[in-house]
């Protein structure tokens, strides 16, 4: 039976997580799938209870399992500790190591209902369907740093290895040909001459996928077509720190980050969490949007196990209640439909139905 590690976390994740779960247990007794939810901490809670923010039974249960759910993890009571030991550094980053998760993924779709809340047009919008898809164990922020006397001077080095760069953008190819086939590879060729190198890796896969289209684009040029026509995007693929800037920013296309859902992967095993984080400020109040979690409790299904029509039922359950004009509070909207968050978890069930 498929295992699934469920890390609930700290603040808003100890509410987001229960609603996913209901979902998807909605959904899978429907289909008759079997899987084996088991939860265990991670995070501040893990601090309070057992003196580390991963614990070792966490980290190999994680390791064990298909999938991972998390919530988030974080808030002020912890922020006092050495860096290492916080429930950020000691406990999410640490995680995502161990499983050497090395492609981050964000879907960014505009559900036609919440056009009204993007920072941007609506025509400029509108029809946003893209997958940004970011390196994550490589560049910038894993090579050597440091400092130098005479002059003042201090340094990062953005080194990839063929491996890393090859492995990604397979990845990105794989995904561009079950969507529309159009794959834009982003970098900085202009001047960098590991992006040189990422540039000659894409060209000598492109013939391997004849199906996808290829593009490349320089990194400052992508910024800019994002917020000027971003639907000639499907597939975006890019390193680390290009992929850091550019997520943030496309990941305001598509309205509210209580919307976003987020995968981390390696190969079919994935880590699978909302794009926010604890939200300490309203976390205990029954306010949390949790569609961003049960998104990602959607992409759960489609990636590591293939269940396309159950994740889909699941998003077009959270279209149909965002259709009825059904919000949680971050997405503004109608007062007198205003749900808290185990009502909106509810409003899901019930569009399954
Ligand atoms: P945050 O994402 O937790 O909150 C930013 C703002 O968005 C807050 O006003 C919050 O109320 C709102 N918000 C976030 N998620 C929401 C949701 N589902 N529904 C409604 N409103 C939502 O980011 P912030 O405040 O910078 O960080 C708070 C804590 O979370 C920190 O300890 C931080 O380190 C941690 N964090 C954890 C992440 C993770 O677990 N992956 C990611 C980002 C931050
Ligand atoms: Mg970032």
């Amino acid at each position: 039976m498929p295992k699934i590690a469920v890390l609930p976390g700290d603040g808003i994740g100890q509410e987001i997580i229960p609603e996913a779960l209901k979902v998807l247990d909605a959904v899978l007794k429907n289909s008759g799938e079997q899987f084996q939810f088991q939860e265990y901490l991670i995070g501040g809670a893990a601090i309070d209870a057992r003196g580390k923010a991963l614990p070792e039974d966490t980290l190999a249960a994680c390791k064990e399992a298909d999938a991972v759910l998390l919530g988030a993890i974080g808030g002020p009571k912890w922020d006092t500790l050495p860096a290492q030991e916080r429930p950020e550094l000691g406990g999410l980053l640490a995680l995502r190591k161990e499983l050497e998760l090395y492609a981050n993924i964000r879907p960014i779709k505009m559900m036609p209902s919440l056009i009204s809340s993007s920072a941007l047009k609506e025509e400029i919008v509108r029809n946003v369907d893209m997958v940004v898809i970011r390196e994550l164990t490589g560049g910038l922020y894993f090579g050597e740093k440091g400092r130098k006397e005479h002059p003042k001077a201090a340094y990062d080095v953005l080194v990839y290895t063929e491996e890393e760069i090859r492995r990604i953008v397979e990845f990105a190819f794989v995904l561009a040909g079950q969507r529309r086939k159009k794959l834009c590879s982003v970098d900085k060729a202009n001047v960098l001459e590991s992006s040189r190198f990422w540039r000659e890796i894409v060209l000598d896969l492109a013939p391997q996928y004849p199906e996808v289209e290829v593009s490349q684009m320089y990194v400052d040029n992508a910024a800019m077509q994002l917020v000027r026509y971003p639907e000639q995007f499907d597939v975006i693929v890019t390193e680390n720190m290009f992929g850091d800037i550019l997520t943030d920013l496309a990941s305001m296309l598509g309205g509210s980050i209580g919307m976003l859902a987020s995968a981390s992967m390696s190969g079919k095993k994935g880590l699978y969490e909302p794009a926010h984080g604890s939200a300490p400020d309203i976390a205990g109040q029954n306010k949390a949007n949790p569609l961003a979690t049960i998104l990602s409790a959607a992409m759960m299904l489609k990636w590591t196990f293939g269940l396309n029509k159950e994740g889909q039922l699941i998003e077009d359950a959270v279209t149909k209640v965002l259709d009825q004009g059904y919000r949680t509070a971050d997405l503004g909207g109608d007062p007198g439909r205003i749900l808290g968050t185990r009502q909106m978890g509810d409003a899901v069930v019930d569009a399954l139905r």
